[in-house]
């Protein structure tokens, strides 16, 4: 079952595409990674089994599985030269900035990755790229504070290796509380796709051009990077800090953000495509609940946003418009309650969303037919104008 919109894989003048890699119902709220429901991955022991479902098509066997997560230890250093890019950054750089310029310097290194015809080039890419893309993460955090670069550990799995490279120090290794490990793989995992979304739409619209992975990723990056999108998550912990502060109580932020003069919205809220509920908000909430009182004991930003949520929930403007919370209400304050910065976390939905971008790029580049994105318009501009020199021009 997939969203037939129109039969073109890649955008040809319609400005849609076929794709069988996940589908979404948004007036029921289902969304399904290769037909299995997103639910269902709640006990999932590793975002990377899921990454291997969405770029492969199937879940992978326990060889297939150590086989991708023997690469990606082999594949997590990055070239010892891709330091002195870190050290060009301001330590105030945006990490997306960072990793969306890192991701494309990736390519430099690896040329024969540049055209992927067979699917073991393509998949030696994909570890590549996912198993860079923490090291990268992490080591833009570290500049940002001026620490030490932390190798990735070759024993470490996925999850607390970043979390590692991020926190460790020479003197004391990072050691990742299992239910940090276990919360953090579910956050990946429910990031992981998405359909269409402006994101997945761009990497598929610079992929159309026969631009190779890593730049198609890279566009990806700052497509994610805006705050409608992908940088709502930050926006959100934003919003909830305002409020904490004591600079606007819920209610009064709740009757701005129906004010469409005032230009601020109910961040995290929202979604061009569900209208009913986002199922990845519902497990979020579960994490935060469960997670939160556990690691951040104290941490007065849950209450207030289960406050803003049940104010909205009862507000005819949001009902009536079908406004409910959506993946990035909940995971800022997930994000938070493990130590991670607030400029990190759309760098972590990246991380989560790369496989979704990876699988994608090669389902379009492997379709029969597939063309360069060519979208049309309609010219709302002035006809039939004429050039004037400069000295008859007023
Ligand atoms: C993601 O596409 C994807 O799948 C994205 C994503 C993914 O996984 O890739 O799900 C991830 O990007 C989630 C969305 C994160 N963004 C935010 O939380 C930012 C706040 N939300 C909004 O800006 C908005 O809801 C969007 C961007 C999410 C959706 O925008 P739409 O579909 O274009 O909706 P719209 O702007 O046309 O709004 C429709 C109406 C308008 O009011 P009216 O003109 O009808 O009177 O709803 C209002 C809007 O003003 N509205 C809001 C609102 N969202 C919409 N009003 C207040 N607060 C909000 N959050």
């Amino acid at each position: 079952q997939t969203n037939h919109i129109t039969l073109d894989p890649g955008y040809g003048n319609t400005g849609s595409c076929e794709s069988g890699i996940t589908f979404i119902d948004g007036d029921k709220g289902i969304l399904r990674y290769r037909g299995i429901p997103i639910e269902e991955f709640a006990d999932s022991p590793s975002f990377i089994e899921v990454a291997m479902l969405l770029i492969n098509g199937t879940l992978p066997t326990a060889e297939e599985y150590a086989s991708f997560s023997a690469d990606l230890t082999r594949f997590a250093n990055i070239d010892e030269g891709m330091k002195y890019h870190f050290q060009g950054f301001p330590r105030a750089a945006p990490p997306m900035a960072i990793l969306s310029a890192m991701i494309n310097a990736l390519s430099c290194f690896y040329p024969e990755l540049h055209e992927l015809e067979d699917e073991q080039q393509f998949r030696q890419a994909s570890a590549r790229l996912i198993s860079k893309v923490r090291t990268i993460a992490a080591y833009a955090y570290r500049h940002s504070k001026g620490l030490p670069y932390m190798y990735p550990h070759p024993a470490m799995r996925y999850v607390p290796n970043f979390l590692h490279m991020m926190f460790s120090q020479p003197y004391e290794q990072y050691v990742c509380p299992e239910i940090v490990s276990k919360a953090l793989n579910l956050i990946l995992i429910l990031h992981a796709d998405h359909e269409q979304n402006c994101s997945t739409s761009t990497v598929r619209m610079v992929g159309s051009s026969g631009a190779n992975l890593f730049a198609s990723c890279a566009a990806g990056v700052c497509a994610l990077w805006g705050p409608l999108h992908g940088g709502a998550n930050v926006e959100v912990l934003n919003m909830l800090e305002q409020i904490h502060q004591g600079n606007i109580t819920p209610e009064e932020y709740v009757k701005l953000a129906k004010d469409k003069d005032s230009k601020v919205r109910l961040m995290g809220f929202g979604h061009r495509v569900y209208k009913n509920f986002d199922p990845r908000a519902q497990m979020l909430q579960k994490i935060a609940q469960e997670l939160v009182p556990v690691l951040n004991r104290n941490d007065p930003l849950l209450d207030i946003a289960r406050r803003l949520e049940e104010i909205a929930l009862s507000d005819p403007y949001f009902v009536d418009r079908k406004l409910y919370p959506n993946v990035d209400f909940y995971s800022g304050i997930i994000l938070r309650a493990m130590g991670i910065p607030t400029n990190m976390f759309t760098v972590i939905f990246a991380i989560g969303r790369l496989p979704g971008w990876i699988a994608h790029w090669w389902e379009q580049h492997q379709a029969p037919g597939s063309r360069i994105a060519r979208p049309r318009q309609i010219y709302t501009g002035t006809t039939n104008a004429h050039y004037l020199p400069m000295e008859e021009r007023n």
